[in-house]
C-alpha cells in the first residue's frame, strides 16, 4: 500500500472484504468494523443488536492463513483486521445464489423476522468450515428472539460436512499474494517492539482482543488516546513447555487456551467452555482477562488455584510474581508504568483442580460466583489447599482461613464443614445485579460440599440444560 501521511493516532489499514482489497488511509483506530460496514460500505446485512458482543447479530467470518473465526463486528476495531480477510453475509454466497447454509436455514424454517439470521449464517458457516459439530457451543453466542433454536440447530446439522466455499481458497490465495502490508508503530510485531513502544509512550492503551476495550468505545464513548494493537506480535501468542511449567503468552486467546487445556488441565478447559461465547473466546486473550483486574474474570481464580505466576515486562527488564499478588485492590493491579503482562506461567503438577461457575445463564454470562479448588490429599490427610473465589471480593481472592481449617486435617465431611464455617472470615461479599450477598455466601459455602463429592467420584456436573 502507498505511504500516506497520517494524522496523529490515525492508521492506514488493508484487508480483504468479500474478496475485494480495501486500503484505508487515516482511519481512526477505534472505528468498529460494524460501523464501517453499515455506514461506509452500505453492507447492512450485518446487523446491530446490542453493540456489546452479547447477541451475535453482527457476526462476520474473519480469517488469515492460520485460522478462521466467527467474530462480533461491533467490538472489532478496523486495525485488528489488518492483513486479514473478512466475509460478511453478503459475501458468503456467489452472486444471485444462496450458500448451502442460507438454503439450509430456509429449508429447516430457521428464520422468521430474519434479524438474527445473518449472524447465525456467519457462525454456522465458520463452524461448518472448521468442522465443528458441537452446535450447542458454536451457536451459544447468537440470540434469536422469535424462531426458537430447534430449526436453527437442524439447519446447522444439515450443513455438517458441506464442501468448502470457493471464496475461501480465492481469498487465501489473495492474502498470500499481498503478504502483510506496512505496519505502524501502533502495531508492534513482537514483544520487544511492544516493550520499546511502552517505554517511549507509557500512556499507550494496549488493545489485545478488544472485548473489554471495545465496550469502552461503543458504550462509554471513550476516546482512548494513543493505542497499540497487540495482535501482530505473534511471539506473544505462543504456549511453550518446559520440564516443570507451561509458559502461556499474553496474546493466547481464550479459545486457543480452552482447546490446549482439554488434555492437560481438563477442569480449566470445562470452565473456559462456559466463558462467554465462541465469538468472544476467539477474540479475548488471557493477558487481557488478567490485566483488566476484574473480580469476576474467569481465568484468574483457576490459575491462582494452580499456583500460576506472572511475568511482567518493562523495557528489557522482567519480574515474576505470584498471580494472586497482582490483584492489589478493586481496579488496582501491580502493573507499573510502561509495564505489560508478557507471560503466564503455570506449574505442572498432579492437581485436583475443580472449577464451579455460577451464573444466571449457562452460556454467555459473567460469573456471579466462581469457586476454584485444588487440594492435595495423601493417606487421607489434606497436605495443601488452594481455594480461590471470583465474585466474592473486589479482586479474585484466596479463602486463606478456610484453607487453614483444612490443611493437616482428615479428608472428611467434618473437615469440609469446618472450612465452610470459616468462609465468612475470608469474605464479605456484596449484593449487585448478579446476586445478593447472602446468595453468594451460601453458594460459595456449598461449593465446598460439591468439591468433596466431586473428588469422591459423584457426578456433580449435571446441568439442567435444554437437550436438543
Ligand atoms: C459479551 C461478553 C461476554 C463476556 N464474558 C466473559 C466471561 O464469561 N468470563 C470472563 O472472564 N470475561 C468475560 N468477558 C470479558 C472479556 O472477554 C475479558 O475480560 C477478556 O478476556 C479481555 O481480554 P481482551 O484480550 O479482549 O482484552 P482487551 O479488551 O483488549 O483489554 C482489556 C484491558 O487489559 C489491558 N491489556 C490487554 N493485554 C494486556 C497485556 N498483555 N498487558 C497489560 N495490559 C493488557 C488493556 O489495555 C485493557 O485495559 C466478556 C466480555 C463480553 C463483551
Ligand atoms: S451487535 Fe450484538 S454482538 Fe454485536
Ligand atoms: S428470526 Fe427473529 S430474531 Fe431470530
Amino acid at each position: 500500500m502507498a505511504t500516506v501521511p497520517r494524522r496523529a493516532n490515525h492508521m492506514n489499514i488493508s484487508f480483504l472484504l468479500n474478496g475485494e482489497n480495501v486500503d484505508l488511509c487515516n482511519v481512526h483506530p477505534t472505528t468498529t468494523l460494524l460501523d464501517f460496514l453499515r455506514e461506509r460500505r452500505g453492507l447492512t446485512g450485518t446487523k446491530e443488536g446490542c453493540n456489546e458482543g452479547d447477541c451475535g447479530a453482527c457476526t462476520v467470518v474473519v480469517f488469515d492463513h492460520r485460522a478462521l473465526y466467527p467474530l462480533n463486528a461491533c467490538i472489532l476495531f478496523l486495525p485488528q483486521l489488518h492483513g486479514k480477510a473478512v466475509r460478511t453475509v453478503e459475501g458468503l454466497s456467489a452472486p444471485d445464489e444462496l450458500s448451502i447454509v442460507q438454503k439450509a436455514m430456509i429449508d429447516m424454517h430457521g428464520s422468521q423476522c430474519g434479524f438474527c439470521t445473518p449472524g447465525f449464517v456467519a457462525s454456522m458457516t465458520a463452524a461448518a468450515i472448521n468442522g465443528d459439530r458441537d452446535h450447542d457451543t458454536t451457536l451459544a453466542g447468537n440470540l434469536c428472539r422469535c424462531t426458537g433454536y430447534q430449526p436453527i440447530y437442524d439447519a446447522a446439522r444439515a450443513c455438517e460436512g458441506m464442501p468448502l466455499p470457493a471464496w475461501l481458497a480465492s481469498d487465501r490465495e489473495a492474502l498470500a499474494g499481498c503478504g502483510i502490508t506496512e505496519l505502524t508503530a501502533a502495531q508492534p510485531r513482537s514483544s520487544d517492539a511492544l516493550a520499546s513502544l511502552l517505554i517511549e509512550k507509557p500512556q499507550t492503551r494496549m488493545i489485545a482482543g478488544g472485548t473489554d476495550v471495545g465496550l469502552w468505545v461503543t458504550k462509554h464513548l471513550r476516546d482512548l488516546g494513543d493505542v497499540a494493537f497487540l495482535n501482530q506480535a505473534t511471539d506473544l501468542a505462543q504456549i511453550a513447555e518446559t520440564e516443570d511449567a507451561w509458559h502461556i503468552g499474553c496474546m493466547v486467546t481464550i479459545e486457543q487456551l480452552r482447546i490446549w487445556a482439554v488434555d492437560r488441565l481438563p477442569a480449566f478447559a470445562n470452565l473456559l467452555r462456559r466463558y462467554a461465547s465462541t465469538q468472544i473466546r476467539m477474540a479475548a486473550t488471557l493477558g487481557g482477562n488478567i490485566a483488566n483486574g476484574s473480580p469476576i474474570g474467569d481465568s484468574a481464580p483457576a490459575l491462582i488455584a494452580l499456583g500460576a505466576q506472572l511475568e511482567l515486562r518493562r523495557g528489557a527488564d522482567r519480574r515474576r510474581i505470584p498471580l494472586e499478588r497482582f490483584f492489589i485492590d478493586y481496579g488496582k493491579q501491580d502493573l507499573r508504568p510502561s509495564e505489560f503482562v508478557e507471560t503466564i506461567i503455570v506449574p505442572k503438577s498432579d492437581n485436583r483442580l475443580r472449577c464451579y461457575k455460577l451464573s444466571k445463564r449457562f452460556d454467555q454470562d459473567i460469573s456471579a460466583v466462581l469457586g476454584c479448588f485444588n487440594l492435595d490429599v495423601q493417606d487421607g490427610i489434606i497436605r495443601s489447599a488452594t481455594i480461590t473465589f471470583g465474585g466474592m471480593a473486589g479482586v479474585p481472592k484466596r479463602a486463606t482461613q478456610a484453607e487453614h481449617a483444612m490443611i493437616g486435617k482428615a479428608w472428611a465431611l467434618e473437615t469440609v464443614h469446618a472450612a465452610m464455617d470459616r468462609l465468612s472470615d475470608d469474605f464479605s461479599p456484596l449484593s449487585d445485579m448478579r446476586a445478593s450477598a447472602g446468595y453468594r455466601r451460601q453458594a460459595a459455602q456449598n461449593m465446598f460440599l460439591r468439591y468433596f463429592h466431586d473428588i469422591q467420584g459423584t457426578d456433580v456436573t449435571q446441568v439442567h440444560e435444554v437437550r436438543l
